[in-house]
């Protein structure tokens, strides 16, 4: 199996609206593969066909070597979904999540005390196995989600924004535990807001309205998404220039960064005419995915960096 996930077109139209529209991608087994998007962009829709929970208007796909649209519940055996909004019992212990996640997946009692501590282990839950989830921080439900949603080994695991709402350093320990699943073979498909994250899988892909705007590693990206030159400015009220200096002929693009703008120039000889005018101080910075991110948002036409 060179994939473990491939897609060819897909499609889904609510109505007369088209939420992902021929989206057309391959994942390897055991890559760490990040869908970003604005919102509203079509990732959880583009998820939850993968997942064989919502049916594609068009298109196909192939999900462990089985046919999206033939194999669905052989497929929905193999993988693992963590929604957006986490699927835990508040009022469930942290062992009775898990023993209730056990037996919707029909984990044998043989294994099951063992998949749960590894689970407890894995999360970093010990001592807290008869907490109520409900008192639990965001961290540690959150990886309790994980737990009940990777405890009967999916080979493919789905994360919709799994780290919304939790701290930085909950959120290195998620990622650290997303490559150990990937070291051992598992493929991570993970939807994130993040730029940080996004640095930390292999390979990443930009939806915006529904369309497939670039796909490839964050090294590539960077490299080559920006066309031009990009430069930070330095100056005074940046907020209340932006749209003046978007406006001169030789910027493709101005975004704020914080206290800086970063500009987009179509070419190298412009910084002494920017600096002149704006009374500021440009320097040539390498982009960051956030860039990227930006550029690729308010592209329209799909990109061919696949
Ligand atoms: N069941 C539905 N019926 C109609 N429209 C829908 C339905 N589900 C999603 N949409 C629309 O499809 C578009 C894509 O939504 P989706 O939830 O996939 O975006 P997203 O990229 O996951 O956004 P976010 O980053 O906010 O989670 C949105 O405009 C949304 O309103
Ligand atoms: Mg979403």
């Amino acid at each position: 199996m060179d994939y473990a996930i491939s897609t060819q077109n897909l499609t889904k139209q609510f109505g007369n609206f088209t939420a992902v529209k021929d989206v057309s991608i391959q994942i390897k087994p055991g890559e760490i593969y990040g869908f970003l998007g604005p919102n509203g962009a079509g990732k959880t829709t583009l998820i939850k066909m993968l997942c064989g929970l919502l049916a594609p208007s068009s298109g196909s796909a192939k999900v462990l070597g089985m046919d999206l649209l033939k194999e669905t519940e052989a497929i929905k055996n193999k993988i693992g979904y963590m929604s957006q909004k986490y699927s835990l019992y508040d009022d469930l212990t942290v062992i009775e999540n898990l023993e209730f996640y056990s037996s919707i997946y029909g984990i044998p009692s043989k294994i099951k005390k063992d998949k749960i501590n590894e689970m407890i282990k894995m999360a970093d839950l010990r001592g807290r196995e008869n907490d109520l989830t409900s008192t639990l921080s965001s961290g540690f439900k959150q990886r309790l989600a994980l737990g009940c949603s990777i405890i009967s080994s999916p080979s493919i695991i789905f994360l919709d924004e799994p780290t919304s709402g939790v701290s930085p350093t909950s959120r290195r320990m998620f990622f650290e535990i997303i490559h150990d699943l990937a070291k051992n073979g598992i493929t991570v498909i993970v939807t994130t807001h993040f730029m940080d994250e996004a640095e930390r899988c292999h390979k990443i892909m930009f939806i915006s309205e529904g369309k497939l705007m670039a796909a490839n590693t964050p090294t590539h990206l960077k490299k080559n998404v920006l066309k031009g030159i990009l430069v930070e400015l330095t100056m005074d009220h940046a907020m209340e220039q932006i749209n003046r200096i978007e406006a001169l002929p030789y910027i493709s693009e101005c975004n704020i960064h914080g206290a800086f703008l970063h500009i987009i120039l179509k070419d190298k000889s412009h910084i002494g005419k920017l600096e002149e005018l704006t009374g500021g101080s440009a320097k040539i910075i390498t982009p960051s995915l956030e860039d990227v991110f930006l550029a690729l948002s308010k592209q329209k036409k799909a990109g061919d960096i696949l």
